[in-house]
């Protein structure tokens, strides 16, 4: 019987892979339009990635929403009553948020959901020191699966709060799929702030996926880089290049890698033909014009309410009152 030792144990042949990651990319990659999740993106060195392109001076839609948060924040918290709950869906480390909790001395609870525990205990940290009377609450879950809130803050009015055009990434159906599931966690009578990127010139949209820094095509190719380190050696990422593009059809800019030449891609047992210029699609980025996301809203059953926007017409943040 061959017991695996110490150091048979720690050798790579023992190392655990994900999984989840693994599957994904050998059906991704199995389809004609070779695809990835974008889910995916965001490990350690993602996360730092996208936070670094937030920063860009290309990449508008951070900063312009957390000046919408911050000039209507006043606005947006007054239609919140006294004992009501704001329940935030992917939180991460709810730095928009405070903007919104300034105002909010009359709430009950704060509900943050996100998958990362780690995330979460930090923010809980954070937001006790400036919150001290707040009551917060963590829910590690993922959010596009329906959420029992907790029992006790059950009969509070809920506002729920999902900035940051996350909602993006998502195309229309699924879009409204995800907004059902908001609706049955947050039930009638309820709010939801959403934050939506709208349509633009290409000459704004454009750039702010294609920054001159690099930093967008590095938080692409890291999806590589990712696979390489956690499934299989399987990528050079020399031979990949990162493009964004606007499909002006369905309104969305997708994210590619091109393969620089015709290559073979190994994971395991499955080997992965490329044609030179062949792409492997990482992401969509939907934007919306006013009217297209509140028609949307509508056929999720919610009833589009306010709507703020910057003065050049950047970006929105939407108010919807559940039905
Ligand atoms: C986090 C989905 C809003 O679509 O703009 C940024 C992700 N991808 N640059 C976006 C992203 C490339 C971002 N969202």
């Amino acid at each position: 019987m061959l017991t695996p030792n110490l150091r048979d144990l720690l050798s790579e042949r023992f190392v655990l892979v994900d999984h989840e990651l693994a599957s994904a990319v050998v059906n991704g990659l199995s389809r004609p339009q070779k695809t990835l999740p974008c889910r995916f993106f965001y490990d350690a060195r993602g996360s730092e990635l996208f936070e670094e392109i937030t920063r860009l001076p290309e990449y508008y839609p951070t900063r312009t929403e957390a000046a919408i948060l911050e000039a209507h924040a006043a606005d947006m918290a007054a239609s919140i009553p006294d004992g009501g709950v704001l329940v935030e869906f992917g939180s991460g480390s709810s730095r928009k948020t405070e903007t919104l909790l300034r105002h909010l001395p009359q709430l009950r609870a704060y509900i943050m959901i996100d998958v990362s525990e780690s995330a979460l205990l930090d923010a809980k940290e954070r937001l006790a020191t400036r919150f001290p009377s707040l009551d917060v609450r963590a829910i590690v879950a993922d959010f596009s699966y329906p959420v029992a809130l907790p029992v006790d803050l059950a009969d509070g009015h809920r506002t729920g709060f999902f900035p940051g055009s996350t909602i993006g990434n998502l195309n229309p159906v699924e879009a409204q799929r995800l907004l059902r599931v908001f609706r049955g966690v947050l039930s009638p009578g309820s709010r939801l702030i959403v934050g939506v990127d709208l349509k633009k010139d290409l000459s704004i949209l454009l750039p702010a996926y294609n920054d001159a820094a690099g930093v967008t095509a590095a938080f692409n190719l890291n999806l590589l880089a990712r696979i390489n380190r956690e499934v299989a050696p399987a990528f050079d990422l020399d031979a990949f290049r990162h493009e964004a593009v606007y499909n002006a059809r369905d309104g969305r800019i997708e994210m590619h890698l091109v393969s620089l030449a015709d290559q073979d891609v190994t994971i395991g047992d499955q080997r992965f033909q490329f044609r030179k210029s062949e792409t492997i699609h990482t992401e969509n980025s939907y934007k919306y014009s006013v009217r297209q996301f509140q028609d949307l809203a509508r056929a999720a059953d919610w009833l589009p309410s306010r709507v703020w926007t910057d003065k050049d017409a950047l970006f929105s943040v939407h108010e919807l009152v559940c039905t």
